[in-house]
């Protein structure tokens, strides 16, 4: 795999021109080497229309694929594209064969996608089961204590959105592995900021979007479905893509794929695919073990400089809680009040339940973070 460094990544990123920009936890900007790869795909649809279609799909399934297999540890086979994080859940969430007083166990400051997927099964007689969280951290101790014998599902995110929490997955997936209760996680704030390998740990399935940490086009997300619990899953959607039956069109026959991509229906968004197999390959020649110690690098930086300013940081500051997004309040000063004078000073931040969010990428520096601390009020 080429090598890459970070410098190098920042050049690809214009808007570090126009501002310092820490809410990659929100949308993240897009890199010249992302939007040349989308551009390039629609070059070849504007000058050859449909003709190389059979091209495009082996290319998707065999190297795009199998790429983000390699980033996140999975078989190319256990990969769907999806057009969100919300539209993985909800294929979870709709595909398990439910009995009446089946429960699906959430934590209650979930982002709402991975709440109202299961508020919506209540007309099947599903309840959830809420894990109350203590100080906006998740505990597998109290996961495993809120679970019971008609628990069927763990939905968690790996990476909290309004804090930052960073789960236990180590632990939680073996925990589920062993009482047979499906793991279903939300990752759009892990992947692309932190590492995991899941050869290594028993997790079902996982979903992100690409459009946060994957530094990948809006419309672009993973769904990752192991193997073995392929076939628990009933398809709540399907289309001439669920079989694999090519062009054969008129020979109805709803066998499914026998692998993920049973889950793409239909056409998937072939130039945020070109676009986000970009950025995939950014991460691996990178490597995804220098990208986390980056991150976190960026992370700890801010940190220590909001602490020695008096900010109370509202995110978990224990080592293996630790993410992306740190999470940060004034003593007297609304988050909004803060918001403002970061924007006056070219800064951008988000506004969270946990106060004011910064989410530093790979195309930051701590310059950028040095940036934010200067333009935060003086306590
Ligand atoms: C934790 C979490 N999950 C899901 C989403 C929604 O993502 P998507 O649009 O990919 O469904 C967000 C977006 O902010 C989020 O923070």
């Amino acid at each position: 795999m080429k090598k890459l460094d970070f410098k190098k990544v920042r050049s690809w990123y214009p808007i570090r021109k126009r501002m310092v920009y820490l809410n990659n936890g929100s949308i993240s900007p897009m890199s010249t080497r992302v939007l040349g790869a989308v551009n390039e795909f629609l070059g070849d649809v504007r000058d050859n229309g449909r003709i190389h279609y059979p091209k495009w799909c082996k290319f998707a399934e065999q190297n795009i694929k199998a790429d983000i297999g390699r980033l996140i540890g999975a078989d190319r086979k256990e990969i769907a594209f999806v057009k969100n994080t919300t539209e993985g859940l909800n294929i979870v969430a709709n595909g398990i064969d439910w009995r009446k007083g089946d429960n699906a166990v959430i934590a209650d400051i979930e982002y709402p996608s991975n709440v109202y997927c299961w508020m919506n099964l209540k007309r099947r007689g599903v309840k959830i089961k809420w894990v109350p969280t203590r100080e906006g951290r998740i505990l597998v101790d109290d996961i495993a204590a809120t679970m019971d014998k008609r628990t069927r599902v763990v939905s968690l995110s790996g990476v909290q959105f309004s804090n930052g929490f960073r789960l236990d997955l180590e632990r939680l997936s073996h925990l589920c592995h062993k009482r047979k209760v499906f793991l279903n996680l939300d990752m759009i704030h892990w992947l692309g900021a932190l590492q995991i390998d899941l050869s290594q740990w028993p997790i079902d399935f996982l979903s992100a979007g690409g459009h946060k940490w994957l530094l990948s086009p809006i419309g672009t997300g993973i769904f990752f479905c192991r193997q073995s619990a392929l076939d628990k899953l009933q398809l709540s959607t399907v289309g001439y893509h669920t079989v694999d039956k090519s062009e054969d069109h008129l020979d109805y026959d709803l066998t499914p794929r026998p692998n993920a991509s049973r889950f793409e229906e239909a056409l998937v968004n072939f130039p945020g695919l070109w676009g986000l197999h970009a950025a995939i390959k950014t991460f691996l020649e990178l490597g995804m073990d220098n990208v986390e110690k980056h991150v976190l690098g960026l992370a700890d930086h801010a940190i220590e400089g909001l602490q020695s300013r008096g900010y109370r940081v509202t995110s978990s500051t224990l080592a293996g809680e630790r993410s992306g997004n740190v999470c940060f309040q004034h003593p007297n000063l609304a988050p909004e009040a803060i918001e403002q004078r970061l924007i006056e000073a070219k800064v951008r931040a988000a506004v969270r339940p946990g106060g004011i969010r910064i989410s530093a990428s790979i195309y930051n520096d701590t310059a950028d973070i040095d940036a934010l601390l200067d333009a935060l009020p003086q306590i």
